[in-house]
């Protein structure tokens, strides 16, 4: 064995030489296994000069940062996320690597993953990304997105869960957790306050902090204290006059300080503006800036990040504290050893059977009736059916396009391919009519979808045939609705209206007047304004479904699949039905004289979403929570334990729920809670819990929900805490935030 002593030279710039003594044959600390995350990263941080500690802290391309080559810890590559595996870029732009072996599995988007209200879906989603993730080399997903659903004009809310913090809450901590049994980081996203896309790096957010601790953070809180995030990104947008990618309070006091969050937080992709403030306000890794060099390609670009050599001359000249650099660096190694020097990691797999199978039952169980008058639904092919679908979100690819999230799929389903596929098994025919002319482009970020969508018939044209068709056909089944076009759902602009683009309405009418089987498949991440509602007999909530959407929508409509998805966010009747359009005329805020800063100040408070609609009585046009199946359900008299609730107890309440109907079905029981007098304003009720359980004909089954002192809290702003006042609650047992099946009254003392 040799014995003898060789000594590393640590770093050569700078005048920072460090040197440490290493026996050959000796695993060192930081390399064993054996050894505790913790010891292997001091070991590391001991042997690592200042300057290699600044590295690791800042891209070395466009989606990696460098490891400490020296010492043979690798770097990290992130990816978008959160619907799929990014394909690759150039290692410093956005344009294609034109590699042929990145495409992926598209999965659900998140509203659709909110729908399923299904702790266990959102698991196996984080499991099956995580696996594409691992296998193509990608240690940080970007994503989960969790900010709250606060106007239906966010062009970013379909990467979102929806407008309540409990339900996206309970189901971002089982996509973490899945992504992360991968050796895979999530990275939650965007923290936070990023409730809108217009101005994003301009909108300073002006809100109180009930409001940010009641609506905008538990989600986060949850993502962090019970998921266990790794990392998580920055917003770009501002809070109290500071980014978001930098913000003492965010980041330092209320994430690392009452949070305890021990990962690292990443800049969002040229969220970081100034070195002074990255180094203090709690960031610790910065992607994405455009500093000098990057646009002409200048070798030393990423020096020139604000946490690149700008620290260091701040590290060299005393004005930067090293501890703070420690810790940063600590917490980019922890990210490190957690995920791309975790040698225990599982390999993954790309594009597998299960990966499909997954985001088809994602699919199938985010999916939402919307409205079933005289079950058109399911499509009955018992004997020679014709239908007739129409529009152009029944063929047009939906994975491409919608900024970040955009993905090049290795195959995609269409609505009319798998409406197709699913007729041709049954006593049925199909046919096609365009009906309208949405966005016939299809590129994103020279990522092309290859279909021809031109067509230059006028919307008079297109009408007439639709008609035409429809009414020598059965059914009729319109597929239209967003697609991922600018301003649409889609990152960095908003939409312009709630209602539905390209003269979609009048196509809806005119197949109305001809057929009276008329089903409307709506695909989008957010609502849209329904004038058409009272026309049409059925409609269906479809989202953007990814690799798997067709099949997915054709199993709902023929019945393989009884529809159990339940609205994450309330459609409004009208615009000026959601709260923050009702107090402000513009959502934008108050742009500041002689500066590009927008005051976007939140103020409905609490009152954001069902929560907004039930206090003012506001009738939505379908509320939150709400979603029908081809079966029905009875609720029965709920029990409960007690009728006063003290401290340190709890309270249970039991309720039967009977499957009514004549097939298997699920329903997703929710439970809410009032508080009848409070002391400040409150919402009407808030979702306290929920539960998805599949029932047989005829079956009851019991459904059991718990509730602490902790569930009826309100957050104290000038306490700073969660205060439970003494008094008398509610709660109900409901299948939609409008439709109530039973009260009990309790009391808390
Ligand atoms: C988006 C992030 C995304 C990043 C990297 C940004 O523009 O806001 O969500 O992860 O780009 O693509």
């Amino acid at each position: 064995m040799l014995t003898h002593i060789r000594h590393i030279l640590c770093g050569l710039s700078a005048g920072l030489l460090t040197a440490v003594a290493m026996t050959a044959g000796e695993v060192p600390v930081y390399l064993d296994e054996s050894r505790d995350i913790e010891s292997r990263i001091d070991d590391a941080l001991a042997r690592m000069t200042t300057a290699e500690k600044v590295a690791i802290l800042h891209a070395q391309s466009k989606f990696s940062s460098p490891g400490v080559p020296r010492l043979g810890i690798p770097g990290i590559w992130t990816t978008d996320g959160p619907h799929g595996i990014r394909p690759e870029v150039l290692w410093d732009e956005w344009d294609q690597a034109g590699w042929t072996n990145d495409s992926c599995v598209a999965f659900p988007a998140l509203t659709c993953l909110a729908a399923t209200w299904n702790p266990e879906t959102a698991l196996l989603y984080g499991r099956s990304i995580g696996q594409e993730a691992r296998y193509r080399g990608k240690d940080v997903i970007l994503g989960p997105g969790v900010n709250i659903y606060r106007t239906p004009l966010n062009g970013r809310n379909f990467e979102y869960m929806g407008e309540d913090p409990y339900l996206a809450s309970r189901m971002v901590v089982p996509y973490i957790k899945g992504v992360q049994e991968n050796g895979v980081a999530a990275c939650v996203k965007h923290f936070a306050l990023n409730n809108h896309e217009r101005n994003r790096h301009t909108t300073n957010v002006i809100i109180d902090d009930r409001t940010l601790y009641e609506i905008y953070l538990p989600a986060f809180r949850a993502a962090v204290k019970e998921g266990g995030a790794w990392t998580i990104m920055g917003a770009y947008n501002l809070y109290q006059d500071q980014h978001l990618c930098h913000n003492s309070r965010m980041l330092n006091d209320i994430l690392k300080g009452e949070w305890g969050f021990d990962g690292a937080v990443i800049s969002d992709w040229g969220g970081t503006h100034d070195t002074a403030e990255a180094i203090t306000n709690g960031l610790d890794m910065e992607f994405g800036s455009w500093t000098n060099g990057l646009s002409n390609g200048a070798s030393n670009a990423y020096d020139n990040y604000y946490l690149a050599h700008p620290y260091l001359r701040k590290l060299q000249d005393g004005t930067a504290d090293s501890r703070v650099l420690d810790d940063k660096a600590r917490r980019v190694l922890r990210l490190i050893f957690r995920t791309s020097m975790n040698r225990n990691r599982p390999y993954g797999s790309l594009c597998s059977d299960g990966h499909y199978a997954a985001a088809r039952q994602i699919g199938n169980d985010g999916i939402v009736l919307l409205k079933n008058d005289r079950k058109v639904l399911p499509l009955l092919t018992d004997s020679p059916k014709r239908i007739l679908v129409v529009g152009e979100n029944a063929i047009k690819m939906m994975t491409v396009g919608g900024g970040s999230s955009s993905l090049k799929v290795q195959r995609e389903i269409s609505p009319l391919d798998g409406i197709r596929a699913a007729a041709s098994t049954c006593n049925a025919t199909v046919d096609y009519a365009r009906g309208y002319v949405g966005d016939v482009t299809g590129e994103y970020n020279g990522v092309v979808t290859g279909q021809d969508l031109t067509d230059s018939r006028t919307p008079a044209e297109l009408i007439a045939e639709a008609v035409d068709k429809a009414a020598g056909a059965d059914y009729v089944i319109f597929v239209g609705g967003l697609n991922k076009s600018a301003g649409q759902d889609c990152e960095d602009a908003d939409r312009e209206a709630l209602g539905l683009p390209y003269g979609q309405d009048a196509v809806i009418s005119a197949l109305a007047k001809t057929n009276p089987n008329l089903v409307v498949v709506n695909v989008s991440g957010n609502a849209v304004a329904m004038p058409w509602v009272k026309e049409v007999p059925a409609i269906v909530q479809a989202w953007f479904l990814g690799s798997e959407g067709g099949n997915s929508v054709a199993d709902v409509l023929f019945g393989k699949v009884n529809p159990s998805g339940k609205l994450p966010m309330t459609f409004p009747a009208r615009l000026e039905d959601v709260a923050v359009h009702a107090l402000t005329d513009n959502y934008l805020g108050t742009k500041r004289p002689d500066s590009d800063i927008w005051d976007a100040e939140y103020k409905e408070g609490v009152l954001v979403g069902y929560r907004w609609f039930d206090t003012r009585k506001i009738k939505p046009l379908f509320p939150f929570g709400h979603g029908l199946s081809y079966t029905t359900f009875a609720y029965g008299r709920p029990r409960v334990d007690r009728k006063k609730l003290l401290a340190g107890e709890t309270l249970t309440i039991t309720v039967p729920v009977t499957n009514t109907g004549d097939r298997e079905g699920a329903e997703v029981v929710q439970l809410y809670v009032s508080d009848v007098k409070a002391p400040v304003v409150r919402p009407a009720k808030e979702l306290k819990g929920f539960s998805k359980i599949s029932l047989a004909p005829g079956e009851t089954r019991e459904v059991s929900f718990t509730i602490s002192p902790e569930d009826l809290a309100y957050f104290d702003a000038a306490a700073h805490q969660w205060v439970t006042h003494p008094g008398k609650y509610q709660a109900h047992v409901a299948s939609s935030a409008t439709d109530i099946a039973a009260t009990v009254p309790f009391t808390f003392e």
